[in-house]
């Protein structure tokens, strides 16, 4: 579990801040509280525009950070975290991380399925993710921690 691990390591610190441990450059923002939930589209956002995304891409990239964070709140005690970077290879983009040491998911081929949801909810968020970003990755312990990797890539134009 080493995204784990990374993620781990990155820690914790201010709501908003810049992670040098092993996510180089990464920002990151807490979310524990509904209004965190804001902060982290606009810190994301701020950052995918000085990325050059299109606004529809910027669009996706928010809701999928929206639906990230809102997970966060309603299936862990704790919340989570929530980073944000810009990657370079194999192509330009950015990449959502969220981390959080709660209840892990059980079956992920289950959480992924459209209308699935544990909490009474919509179950669209994890598959409405992987179909707004490029890149979609899920890892998850029971009882531990979970992690999740999105990437939008900038299209060629
Ligand atoms: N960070 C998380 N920790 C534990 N379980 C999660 C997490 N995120 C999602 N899940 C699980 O995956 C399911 C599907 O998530 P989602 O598609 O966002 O639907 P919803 O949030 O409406 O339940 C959730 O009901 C929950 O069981
Ligand atoms: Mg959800």
């Amino acid at each position: 579990m080493a995204l784990i691990e990374n993620a781990k390591s990155a820690g914790t610190g201010p709501q908003v801040s810049r992670v040098d441990a092993t996510a180089a450059d990464s920002l990151s923002v807490t979310v524990s509280e509904e209004y965190q939930v804001a902060q982290a589209r606009q810190v994301c956002r701020t950052l995918a525009l000085k990325l050059g995304f299109s606004r529809s891409d910027v669009c996706c990239i928010e809701t999928s950070v929206s639906e990230l964070a809102t997970n966060l709140l309603s299936h862990t005690r704790q919340g989570g975290i929530l980073f944000f970077r810009e990657i370079k290879v194999p192509s330009p983009g950015i990449e959502i991380t969220s981390f959080d040491e709660g209840p892990g998911i059980d079956d992920i081929s289950l959480a992924m399925r459209d209308g699935y949801s544990t909490n009474g909810g919509l179950g669209c968020g994890l598959p409405g993710v992987k179909r707004l970003m490029d890149d979609f990755e899920i890892r998850s312990q029971k009882g531990t921690a979970t992690v999740i990797v999105a990437v939008k890539r900038k299209r060629c134009r």
